[in-house]
């Protein structure tokens, strides 16, 4: 039975409105042909907000996100604001008060989407990374002393606790065991240097591997080894999982090789709670209002959370309609020089996804 849901949608800064619009113009699309019912909450947060009132996100705010059934997120990040508060406010904070433990990132090749990779193509690249999202350099633990003089010392931690590996472990597993592809979970450390942290990492990844994962593969990866492979031998791969900060780099060099932030999209995921899904391209200010930034990102966007929701048809249906549309009218995925604007990009996707 096709299920009803609350969502809460921070259209942002910069693109972030346009590219949210064109996700709810298709989530409408497929929502119709499903049977599905949506209702939208949009909460103003972001960088004009906050110059307007000072405020970044109220208190008030996390508690009354934790009612709704998932969040649709577009982008955050003003030029006018200094870099650090506003992903620090609204984005960082969200990800650690709502326990959004997982971030996932598909890194997916479509059919006529071009990829730096030479000689790679869709049946090369097609992975997901599974960026834990809640510890490590992100907690903010550190400091200065002696600030601004020659002596000055800045210390920034790296912090995992077990618990928080062993979940996000368990998910990486899990998720792989679901996914049913080949079956491998490749761990991303750095153990030769980092031998506490991801030390911790590799003990407990095979603990729970050979408890309760016997057949899924395990394979580890230095982080500046993965990046290699993730150029030369993408087709390896079928789920990686790491920390914060590696997930954050390598997800970036993921993106590019799927055709880059036009088309990259993330959930920050709390299997037990909220999860939020997004572009994981910035807010492009330079092109906001212009009609001509590239929405794929955010429709895929939409598409995760369909598909963390249940809703499995409607997701595959917003899938199909990305293809076509690839497939059919967009020249380039760049902002302007797609061929179509924004708007079109959403109405041809609505429209196929609904076929
Ligand atoms: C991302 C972004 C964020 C991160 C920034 C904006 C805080 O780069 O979602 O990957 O580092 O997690
Ligand atoms: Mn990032």
């Amino acid at each position: 039975m096709a299920g009803s849901y609350n969502i809460a949608v921070i259209p942002g800064d910069g693109t972030g409105p346009e590219v949210v619009a064109e996700g709810i113009k298709v989530l409408g699309a497929v929502a119709q042909c499903e049977g599905i019912t949506l209702d939208y909450t949009t909460f103003d947060f972001g960088g004009e907000r906050y110059l307007r009132t000072g405020e970044i996100l109220p208190d008030s705010a996390v508690d009354e996100l934790r009612k709704f059934d998932a969040i649709y997120l577009g982008a955050i990040g003003h030029p006018e604001v200094k870099p650090g508060i506003l992903e620090k406010g609204i984005l960082l904070r969200t990800r650690f008060e709502l326990d959004q433990y997982i971030n996932l990132r598909p890194v997916k090749l479509y059919p006529n989407v071009e990829t730096p990779l030479k000689d790679k193509g869709p049946e090369h690249i097609d992975y997901v990374v599974v960026r834990e999202n809640t510890g490590d350099l992100y907690t903010g633990a550190g400091g200065f002393t002696m600030k601004d003089t020659p002596h000055e010392v800045a210390i920034q931690t790296m912090i995992y606790s077990r618990f928080q590996v062993e979940r996000c472990l368990k998910y990486a597993f899990e998720y792989t065991r679901k996914r049913n592809k080949r079956n491998t979970l490749g761990l991303v450390g750095k153990t030769n240097v980092l031998t506490y942290v991801y030390d911790l990492w590799e003990r407990v990844f095979h603990e729970i591997g050979a408890h309760d994962y016997a057949e899924i593969k395990r394979e580890y990866y230095n982080v500046d080894a993965a990046c290699m492979w993730m150029v030369k031998s993408p087709e390896w791969f079928d789920v990686l999982v790491t920390g914060n900060m590696f997930g954050d780099i390598i997800t970036d060099l993921g993106a590019i090789t799927q055709g880059g932030m036009g088309l990259a999209a993330g959930g920050n995921i709390n299997p037990e709670g909220v999860s939020m899904f997004e572009p994981i391209g910035g807010s492009a200010p330079k092109y906001t209002g212009k009609n001509v930034i590239n929405p794929l990102a955010a429709i895929s966007a939409a598409q995760m959370m369909m598909e963390f929701l249940g809703e499995d048809a409607a997701a595959a249906r917003i899938e199909s309609g990305i293809v076509e549309v690839l497939a059919r009218d967009i020249k380039s995925l760049a902002a302007g020089q797609m061929g179509l604007s924004t708007t079109e990009v959403g109405d041809r996707v609505a429209q196929y996804a609904s076929e």
